[in-house]
């Protein structure tokens, strides 16, 4: 028997029993006379200790060659503590060894495996194994555990039944590029990883499964960021015989499960915003509405005052950020610089402060009279001790520029509280997206997505303009679920594939098998998709997913532990059929 107890469990209630432990030796304190040895293991850490006058001296000596990370197991009597530690579980009871057995030896880690860890992102990163003994990680990864039994449980005690669908299948577009993997039975043919199980719990559906989930993983080869993973996870749902209305209600309804058992959080219906509203209103299809600072519309007001500046601009655009009207000329540059980077590639920013006294004093007084800037106040919904900046252009890219300032705002001055939770549902996102490059219609969702039955006539005249039955739910500033209603009839289908500019023939040979389902008999289904890791590290109170998974890639996409990808052998290659076209 390995251990009779694990490190947490022990407390003064033990005091005299014979215990047997087994873990991991995290510190050593060595005084000669006496050892002190803080064992570790997933449950928590309970002190050893190995003493001259109770212990024999081979066992002292035995305990003088322990390293840091050793693998140990001991037998040995709970004893109080003298000096006790009131911060930990096991705070009032020591081990008095008895017998140690090093089950194995360590080499010295490359970083301390303690709260506060001197390693950097990348050791850490290359020895995740040793990352995880401790514990900001290791309680991640059990957070995530919990998380997912909520989701089960939830989705199960709601009739859904978990099927798995492949993972070496043909390529779904849904906007990011495939991973793909080389068939040696199929001669130059290739599989690709599924970016999510779209088409397969359309077929579920068709099936007659009713209601599917699956915590399943995704694969897109896409750019990557804090809240993106090459691989990731999705809680990927479908339900057959639903209207939109029915899809919020039931995942509004499991996210409000999650909130509850895991946040303890209760939260009333979630509000809605059409999407319009939300690029209105926030400059975003996915606000942060834990805090205020909504855009103002400023051009009936601000243009054709003689500020040249505003008046040639599609839009003139403002917020009001709270309290800020102290801020220096120091600080109120920095904003400035920060709009200016590439990244956000805004021309300027106009200030205005709204005094504590009523006085109102701006960056552009030459142009504007105080009462002028009153009527900027009043549309901003700005009060005394409150900054007024506003961006003027092209309306698109300034609202998503002053959309990032809020938000680079937002997290300054200390809004964005991790353990505030907003949800919000966005809805009637447009079906259709202009892509400037390829100078075509994309779909904003996919191409399974339906189009509002009222905007249908749309779609000959200005596709761009026509409404999909598609929504998101944002949590906090970030998309964590988005889903739709489907097209289920043969001939929406093809028609939307027209729309989106593929030949009959190429949608017939990439999604033939999907249409020639949709003649047996199709139910009208539609579903939704959560971002497991996403959910999970936002109801975690953060907002990168890595810490959140095991064995996360690197922002190039590289195991660096593993070191993956790597260079195929001569005889793989060959075997696959495949000729490399580089040095
Ligand atoms: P969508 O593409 O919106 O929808 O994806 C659903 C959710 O998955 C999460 N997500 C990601 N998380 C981490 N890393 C990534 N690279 C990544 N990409 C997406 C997001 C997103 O909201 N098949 C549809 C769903 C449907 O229509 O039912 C789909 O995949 O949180």
């Amino acid at each position: 028997m390995y251990r009779s107890h694990t490190c947490g469990e022990l407390n003064s209630s033990k005091i005299g029993n014979e215990v047997t432990l087994s873990g991991w030796v995290q510190k050593i304190r060595n005084k000669g006379f006496m050892v002190w040895v803080d064992l570790r293991d997933r449950y928590g850490i309970t002190q050893l200790i190995f003493d001259e006058e109770r212990s024999s001296e081979d066992l002292m000596k035995k305990a003088a060659t322990l390293g840091r990370e050793f693998v140990i197991q001991v037998k040995g009597d709970v004893i109080e503590r003298e000096s006790k530690n009131p911060n930990i579980a096991t705070g009032e009871i020591e081990v008095l060894v008895k017998e140690l057995a090093i089950l194995n030896a360590s080499l010295t880690p490359p970083f301390t495996i303690e709260e506060e860890t001197d390693g950097g992102e990348d050791l850490r990163m290359k020895y995740r194994y040793l990352d995880i003994r401790r514990n900001p990680v290791k309680n991640k990864l059990i957070f995530r555990h919990k998380v997912g039994m909520q989701v089960r449980n939830y989705l199960s005690n709601q009739g859904f039944i978990e099927v798995e669908t492949p993972y070496l299948i043909k390529s779904t577009p849904e906007g990011a590029r495939d991973f793909v993997v080389p068939s040696r039975m199929n001669e130059g043919q290739f599989y690709a990883l599924p970016q999510s199980p779209q088409t397969f719990k359309q077929l579920l559906m068709v099936g007659g499964m009713d209601k599917y989930f699956q915590i399943v993983k995704c694969f897109r080869d896409e750019d990557l960021r804090a809240d993106r993973q090459p691989e990731f996870t999705q809680i990927d749902c479908e339900m057959a015989f639903v209207e939109q209305e029915d899809i919020l209600n039931i995942f509004e309804g499991l996210t409000r499960h999650l909130l509850k058992e895991i946040n303890n959080i209760t939260i009333d219906a979630f509000p809605r915003m059409t999407y319009d509203e939300a690029m209105r209103k926030y400059g975003n299809d996915k606000p942060d509405i834990r805090f205020g600072m909504e855009f103002a519309e400023l051009d009936d007001i601000a243009k054709n005052k003689g500020f040249n500046v505003f008046d040639q601009q599609e839009l003139v655009v403002g917020i009001a950020v709270p309290g800020a009207a102290s801020y220096t000329r120091k600080q109120i540059d920095a904003l400035i610089s920060w709009v200016k980077r590439p990244q956000i590639g805004a021309n300027g920013l106009v200030w205005a402060k709204y005094n504590d006294d009523g006085s109102l004093k701006s960056s552009v007084d030459k142009f504007y009279t105080e009462e002028n800037l009153k009527e900027w106040a009043q549309a901003t919904g700005a009060k005394p001790g409150d900054l007024i900046l506003v961006m003027a252009g092209d309306a698109n890219k300034t609202r998503s520029q002053l959309s990032a300032l809020r938000m680079h705002l937002g997290n300054e001055l200390g809004l964005r509280k991790p353990d505030e939770f907003a949800p919000l549902w966005v809805i009637d996102f447009p079906l259709l997206e202009w892509d400037e490059e390829t100078e075509r219609y994309h779909a904003m969702h996919h191409p399974f997505t339906s189009p509002k039955a009222e905007d249908i006539p749309l779609l000959a005249t200005d596709p761009g303009k026509v409404r999909a039955n598609a929504y998101d739910l944002v949590l906090n500033g970030n998309e964590i679920g988005g889903g739709s209603i489907r097209i289920h009839d043969k001939e929406t289908q093809s028609k939307m594939f027209s729309h989106l500019g593929f030949t009959e023939e190429e949608a017939k040979e990439q999604f033939g098998f999907l249409m020639n389902a949709f003649q047996y008999g199709a139910p009208p289904h539609g579903g939704i998709a959560f971002g497991f890791d996403r959910l999970t590290a936002i109801l975690g109170g953060q907002e990168t997913i890595r810490d959140f998974i095991a064995f996360p890639k690197n922002n190039a996409g590289r195991d660096v532990m593993i070191d993956a990808p790597s260079k195929l052998d001569e005889s793989q290659l060959k075997e696959l059929s495949l000729k490399l076209n580089i040095e």
